[in-house]
């Protein structure tokens, strides 16, 4: 359950948070602590001060000893003096600490609203006022109020007992709290921390809670995608592989086949010579089919590079009209070219050419004689478009959206004439993407196919 991280940030808030307390609450309790002294001395004088207003108002014996009785059941001690500090009335003994104090005042500077003459309630054993009387503007005599530091340090213990019990209080809450929130933060990391493990071993289907819209319900969310990927891929992968086996099984069970024949002796040499075409043909598939599965590796693995030039567009298609040019004649069909010479592309020339070159072979394989190939190649503001459109047997609705696919034929069966390997087109799209474009097919059944490239304007590289 303390596993390293929750431990880490529960350490840290701790000492975070127990810091930011325990600073509050040291000015919380000074502030509090000199507020109740204050209330304290401020009551005392105030006693001091009734007492003189009715001696004022009274200045008998009677009066006097009164105010003392008074004060000797009370806390505090009062001490009335003649004006030179001779005392009159004392309502307990006094200490001589306290005789000291009283002759050390200087009796013409007391102001008549009376004044704080002992405050250090740390070191003295009392605290001390002192309120002269004045009688019609007659310097009377002096009330001194006596309160032991005791009280006011008890006052202040129980200040600090109840401060000492809400901390305690406080950092229990705190250390509860940092728990629940380290819990919070950390399972959920633990729980991916799990699958991400899972994962590597090879178990790609993880459930984790994406519920949380915060960085952690994020990467939940990445997690699981991570995982939908790799077992798609692993899916897509098997199935690959499965393909590519039955794909190199299928030549070579013909080759294989043909070959035990043309051994027979009895065998007519016209037929021996057909038997040894499809053997050749046969394996010049097969040789194919390597050379583009090896081409397609290399852009899985990304070794694959592209070296973009600018050059005009129309000396790119000119090799590829050269080339393909006998079998155009050979099947009867008509190839337009409309690409104004002004237009330049920044492309991979090589790379690009081969992308063209299976596009248009599968024009012509899929197209009758006396059939129409166009290429178009448009400039636009940001981009350059090229169409390659043929009015041949077009594509079944259903199946145009896998024709990219790695293997994929519409037409299952091998006929000599369209029988390909089913990587053109992919190889086709990997070149183009890799140049930042996309390539897309439009097609209707019976009445021609068009694919459509758009490369986005880019750099020469160095
Ligand atoms: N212009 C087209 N008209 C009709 N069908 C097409 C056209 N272009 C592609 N297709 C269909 O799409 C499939 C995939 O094309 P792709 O070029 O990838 O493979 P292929 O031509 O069969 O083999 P390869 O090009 O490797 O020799 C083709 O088998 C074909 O059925
Ligand atoms: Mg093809």
């Amino acid at each position: 359950m303390f596993n390293k991280l929750s431990l880490k940030v529960g350490i840290l808030f701790f000492f975070v948070i127990v810091i930011i307390e325990g600073f509050l609450y040291f000015v919380l309790y000074i502030n509090l602590a000199n507020e109740r002294i204050d209330e304290v001395i401020g009551n005392l004088l105030a006693r001091g001060n009734t007492h003189r207003e009715v001696l004022e108002d009274n200045f008998t014996q009677t009066t006097l000893e009164h105010v003392g009785l008074m004060e000797s059941a009370s806390d505090f001690v009062v001490v009335i003096t003649d004006p030179v500090g001779e005392v009159i009335v004392n309502s307990d003994p006094i200490d001589p600490e306290m005789t000291e104090l009283i002759h050390s005042i200087n009796y013409d500077k007391i102001p008549t609203e009376g004044i704080v003459i002992e405050d250090r309630w740390k070191d003295e054993p009392f605290i001390a006022t002192d309120s002269p009387i004045n009688i019609s503007g007659e310097h009377r005599g002096h009330v001194f109020m006596f309160a032991s530091t005791n009280q006011v340090k008890k006052i202040l213990n129980h200040l600090s007992d109840q401060f000492t019990l809400i901390g305690l209080i406080t950092i229990g809450l705190t250390i509860i709290t940092i728990f629940l929130l380290t819990r919070f933060i950390t399972r959920p990391l633990l729980n991916m921390k799990h699958a991400t493990e899972q994962l590597s071993k090879g178990n790609h289907q993880v459930v984790l809670h994406t519920e949380r819209n915060d960085e952690l319900g994020e990467l939940a969310k990445s997690i699981t995608s991570l995982s939908n990927d790799l077992d798609r891929m692993k899916k897509e992968r098997n199935e690959f592989l499965a393909s590519i086996s039955h794909e190199l099984r299928t030549p070579l069970t013909y080759v294989k086949g043909y070959a035990d024949i043309v051994q027979r002796q009895d065998l007519k040499a016209s037929d021996r010579e057909a038997y040894l075409e499809i053997i050749r043909e046969e394996t010049t598939r097969l040789s194919m089919l390597i050379k583009h599965l090896f081409e397609l590796a290399k852009m899985d693995q990304h070794t694959f590079t592209i070296h973009r030039e600018k050059v005009p567009f129309h000396l790119i298609l000119k090799p590829i009209v050269d080339l393909i040019n006998p079998v155009l004649t050979k099947e009867k069909l008509t190839l337009a070219i409309a690409c104004p010479e002004s237009i330049e592309g920044i492309v991979d020339p090589n790379r690009f050419q081969q992308v063209l070159l299976n596009i248009l072979d599968n024009a012509i394989k899929h197209t009758h004689e006396h059939g129409h190939i166009s290429l178009e190649v448009k400039q636009q503001k940001d981009r350059l478009d090229i169409s390659i459109s043929d009015n041949g047997e077009g594509i079944p609705e259903k199946e145009l959206p896998y024709i990219f696919d790695r293997l994929y034929r519409v037409e299952k069966s091998r006929s000599r004439k369209s029988g390909g390997t089913g990587l053109g087109l992919t190889i086709a799209r990997e070149i183009v993407e890799a140049h930042g474009g996309t390539i897309d097919a439009f097609s209707k059944k019976g009445a021609g196919t068009r694919v459509i490239i758009k490369l986005p304007r880019s750099e020469v590289d160095e």
